[in-house]
């Protein structure tokens, strides 16, 4: 690990997730000080906000790591802060108050919209929403998500399957339809999340969808039997069915179109049939032209996300531009933010995690690309000189915090709030007790 003497380096981390959280740990080990700013009042991102709610002992497993990381000396916590360009904190202001280095481990905030007819209407939906509901993020755990009972799920990760799992076990619709624009070879979900909704799984109809592609899959050389055993690969450790939705598959489908009916609801999901073309060892799907419609209520898209594009960096596709000629790569990556306008990094600015890579991999692969982001950033900083004395910069932070108006939250007020909801759950009985909003989460840290 790259070290530098002492403390008077200051990073700010932007963005308390797995990524955030691990590199503050090796910003402090390695001797800066760390200001870790995170939108959500707790820390963990999507580790407490997105991994499925009943996966308790892993989330309570990753909180009590994180815990312990912000006890460091050298990490400073400032949950319910949003930086941004229109926040009232911004990238350039953290700049200005003494942050030798920014750190952005914001995650994929922003929404992949297809630019599809019909995405406006009720019923439509994007995963990340309806996830950042079931886990209980403010506002989100309070807004309103209507479920219709034939439910068509758009993509095959394993965002699907979770989003499968709560439609299936706990909304228990009717029907579930997955929908993918390429076939049974091309599924991207894994063998233990299949578990959950394997039994719901319609026999019939995935037999009769897998010998309508059969012949497309042989053609390309694709195993038809592979497909289908790793489709059923997760039956035998299956949950036992709480439901009788039927859970089918609809493949080579790529959505053209939302379709509203009676109050602006969803009342159906145009798809184009699609063919397979390979494609450097994978395949690409492409259109042939011809329609049909897939008769739902309900359409969720799970087909990842992109960083947001009102954070104040530049965005391209889906995630923020990156400098193509790293001054400091690691492992022959990029961490460098860029600005394609200038031609020129922005300086002092790195991006790691989902903000580097969007939707890509498990709270492992971010803990190591947050690491590695760390790793860059510390190149650079052996580059600087000292600050002369790390609470001007501190200072500073408070003051433009303190402009904001909105309370701040430290690491005591996060281990407060998790004590009231540990105890508000043992009295209940339950494995798990989440307040639902932000007011109600100060009032429990004594800060309303
Ligand atoms: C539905 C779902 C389920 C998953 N389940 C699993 C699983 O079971 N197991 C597994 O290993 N992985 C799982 N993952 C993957 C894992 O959650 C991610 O790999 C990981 O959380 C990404 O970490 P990150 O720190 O890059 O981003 P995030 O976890 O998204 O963290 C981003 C942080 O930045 C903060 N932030 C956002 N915007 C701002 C801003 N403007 N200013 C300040 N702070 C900001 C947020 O509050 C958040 O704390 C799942 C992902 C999803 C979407
Ligand atoms: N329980 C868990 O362990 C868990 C839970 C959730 C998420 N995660 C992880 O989080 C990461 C993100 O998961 P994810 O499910 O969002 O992503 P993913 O695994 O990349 O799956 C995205 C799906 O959306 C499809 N898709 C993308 N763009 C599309 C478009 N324009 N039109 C139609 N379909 C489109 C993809 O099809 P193509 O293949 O054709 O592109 C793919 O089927 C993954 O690493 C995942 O493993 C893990």
């Amino acid at each position: 690990m790259t070290s530098i003497d002492q403390s008077q380096y200051l990073v700010a981390v932007i963005g308390a997730g797995p990524a955030g959280i691990y590199a503050a740990r090796q910003l402090s080990a390695a001797g800066a000080h760390v200001a870790l700013l995170n939108r959500d009042i707790k820390p963990g991102g999507l580790a407490e906000y997105g991994i499925y709610y009943d996966k308790h002992k892993m989330k309570e497993g990753l909180r009590r790591q994180f815990g312990q990381i912000l006890d460091a000396p050298g990490i400073d916590y400032y949950g319910n802060v949003t930086v941004g360009k229109d926040t009232g904190l911004s990238l350039d202001d953290l700049q200005a108050a003494g942050f030798q280095a920014r750190l952005v481990t914001v995650g994929a905030q922003g929404t992949k919209w297809l630019g599809l007819p019909g995405e406006d209407l009720s019923g439509a939906y994007h995963a990340k929403d309806l996830v950042y509901h079931y886990n209980r993020l403010p506002p989100f755990s309070t807004r309103a998500f209507p479920i219709g009972r034939r439910v068509a799920l758009v993509g095959v990760g394993n965002v699907m399957m979770d989003i499968a799992h709560w439609v299936v076990r706990d909304l228990k619709v009717d029907e579930v339809i997955a929908v993918a624009r390429r076939g049974p070879a091309e599924v991207k979900f894994s063998k233990k999340e299949i578990e959950n909704v394997a039994r719901n799984i319609d026999m019939d109809a995935l037999d009769v969808e897998i010998a309508r592609v059969a012949p497309l899959m042989t053609s390309i050389g694709q195993d038809v039997d592979a497909a289908r055993d790793f489709i059923l690969s997760g039956l035998p450790k299956a949950l036992p069915p709480v439901s009788s939705t039927r859970f089918r598959f609809d493949f080579l489908a790529s959505p053209t179109r939302i379709l509203g009916g009676d109050g602006g609801r969803v009342c159906g999901l145009e798809v184009e049939d699609t063919t397979l073309v390979p494609a450097n060892g994978d395949t690409k799907a492409r259109g042939l032209g011809t329609k049909r419609v897939v008769d739902v209520d309900t359409v969720v898209f799970c087909i990842g996300d992109r960083v947001d594009e009102n954070f104040g960096l530049p965005v391209k596709w889906n995630e923020f531009v990156k400098n193509p000629t790293p001054r400091f790569p690691v492992e022959g990556l990029s961490y460098e933010a860029y600005d394609p306008q200038t031609g020129a990094p922005i300086t002092g600015v790195f991006v790691a995690g989902w903000s580097r890579e969007a939707s890509s991999g498990l709270v492992g692969v971010a803990r190591k690309d947050g690491e590695n982001g760390a790793r860059a950033l510390l190149q650079y900083l052996q580059g600087l000189s000292p600050v002369d004395d790390k609470n001007v910069a501190l200072v500073s932070l408070s003051q433009l915090l303190h402009k904001t108006g909105q309370p701040v939250i430290s690491k005591d007020d996060v281990k407060r709030l998790e004590a009231f909801e540990r105890a508000e759950a043992e009295r209940q009985g339950l494995e798990e007790f989440k307040l639902k909003t932000n007011e109600e989460m100060l009032a429990a840290m004594g800060l309303a």
